[in-house]
C-alpha cells in the first residue's frame, strides 16, 4: 500500500464578508409602480359596497352636527333626503336609518309609530329616490326611556320573548313605511325568525333582513349612544351583546340567524373583529356585512384633525381591510368621503 502524504496546504483565510446569495424570489417586481400594483391588487373597495348611516330627528330644516362625530348630523326628513340624494349621486347604493323619536317611553312605542322619524324618512326617500336602498335599524334602545334594547320585566331585566313581539311589530311598521331592509341590532334570541314570520304574515315577504348577527358589547359605540341618546340608564348590554373574547360563538350566532331567515349577516364593530369577519365569511353562504362603528369613526376623525394621521389614507386602508377579511359590504360614516375618491 502506498501512502500519499500530502503536503500541508496553506489554509485560505476565512472571509468576514459572507457571500450573500442573489434572492430567488423578488415579490417587489410586482410593486414597482402603480399600474403594476393595481394589476395585482387582490381586493378593492367599490362604491357599491358602501352604506351610509343617517340619524333622523323630528321637525324640518334640522341639521345639527353630532359632537363626537364631526361631519355626521342629526337631520330632519327634508335634510335626510338631500343628503341621501348626494350619497346616491356618488353611487352609494343605500343608507341605514336610525331614529330619534319625539318621546321615549318604557314600551318603546315610537318604534311602531307610523309617523315616527324613520317611517317618515323611509317614505320620503322611496318617493324621492326609488332606486336608493333604504335600510332601517331595528332596535328598542333608541325608543325606550331607559335606553335598553328590549322591554324590561319586573326585575328590570330584559324580557327576551316579549321583546320579540315588539321587534316583529317594529319590522312590520318599517316595511309598511317602505323600508327595503330591516336590520335588527338588539341581539335577542330568536328575533330573526319572529321578524320573518311577522313580515311574511303581513304581506312583506320581499322585505329583507340584514341581521346584526354578531354584535359585540363594545366600547366603540360610544359616540353613537350620544347621537341616539341611547346609553342605558343603568346596567350595560353585556347580557345580550357578545363578549369580545369569543369567536367560535360568533359562528354559532351567524349560523343561527341564517337558519332563522337572515338574508345578510353582519359583524360589528369592524376593526377589532376582522378575524371574526373572516370566520363568519367561511361558514355562511349569505352576504356578510361589517359595521365600521361610531367609535372607530371618531378615532380617525380626531387623529386626522390633529394631523396625527393622514385621514383619507387611513380610511381607505380600513375599508380595504374589511374587504380583505371577507366583508361584502361596509356600513361606514366615511361612505361619502370614500365614494368621492373613487
Ligand atoms: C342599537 C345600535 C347601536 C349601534 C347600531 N345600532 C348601539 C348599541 O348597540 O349600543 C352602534 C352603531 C355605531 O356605534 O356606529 N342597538
Ligand atoms: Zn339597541
Amino acid at each position: 500500500m502506498r501512502r500519499i502524504v500530502q503536503a500541508a496546504q496553506p489554509q485560505p483565510q476565512p472571509s468576514l464578508e459572507p457571500e450573500i446569495p442573489t434572492p430567488l424570489e423578488r415579490p417587489r417586481r410586482l410593486r414597482r409602480f402603480s399600474t403594476m400594483r393595481a394589476l395585482v391588487a387582490e381586493h378593492a373597495v367599490r362604491v357599491e359596497d358602501l352604506i351610509e348611516p343617517m340619524f333622523v330627528v323630528p321637525g324640518s330644516g334640522v341639521r345639527t352636527e353630532i359632537g363626537s362625530m364631526p361631519g355626521v348630523y342629526h337631520q330632519s326628513v327634508d335634510r335626510i333626503v338631500e343628503d341621501a340624494r348626494a350619497a346616491h349621486d356618488l353611487g352609494i347604493p343605500g343608507v341605514i336609518l336610525f331614529g330619534i323619536p319625539e318621546r321615549k317611553d318604557e314600551a318603546a312605542s315610537g318604534l311602531t309609530d307610523p309617523s315616527g322619524p324613520v317611517q317618515r324618512a323611509a317614505a320620503a326617500l322611496k318617493r324621492a329616490l326609488p332606486e336608493l336602498l333604504v335600510i332601517a335599524d331595528l332596535c328598542a334602545c333608541e325608543y325606550t326611556s331607559h335606553g335598553h334594547c328590549g322591554l324590561l320585566d319586573a326585575n328590570a331585566n330584559i324580557d327576551n320573548d316579549r321583546t320579540l313581539t315588539l321587534l316583529a311589530a317594529g319590522a312590520v311598521s318599517l316595511a309598511a313605511a317602505g323600508v327595503d331592509v330591516v336590520a335588527p341590532s338588539d341581539m335577542m334570541d330568536g328575533r330573526v325568525r319572529a321578524i320573518r314570520l311577522a313580515l311574511d304574515a303581513r304581506g312583506f315577504s320581499e322585505t329583507a333582513i340584514l341581521s346584526y348577527a354578531v354584535k359585540y358589547a363594545s366600547a366603540f359605540y360610544g359616540p353613537f349612544r350620544e347621537a341616539a341618546a341611547s346609553t342605558p340608564a343603568f346596567g350595560d348590554r353585556r347580557t345580550h351583546q357578545m363578549d369580545p373574547a369569543n369567536a367560535r360563538e360568533a359562528v354559532r350566532e351567524a349560523l343561527l340567524d341564517v337558519a332563522e331567515g337572515a338574508d345578510i349577516v353582519m359583524v360589528k364593530p369592524a376593526l377589532g373583529y376582522l378575524d371574526v369577519v373572516l370566520r363568519v365569511r367561511a361558514e355562511v353562504n349569505v352576504p356578510v356585512a361589517v359595521y365600521n362603528t361610531s367609535g372607530e369613526y371618531a378615532m380617525i376623525k380626531a387623529a386626522g384633525a390633529k394631523g396625527w394621521i393622514d385621514e383619507p389614507r387611513a380610511v381607505d386602508e380600513i375599508l380595504v381591510s374589511c374587504k380583505r377579511a371577507g366583508a361584502d359590504m361596509i356600513i361606514t360614516y366615511f361612505a361619502r368621503a370614500a365614494a368621492a375618491r373613487r
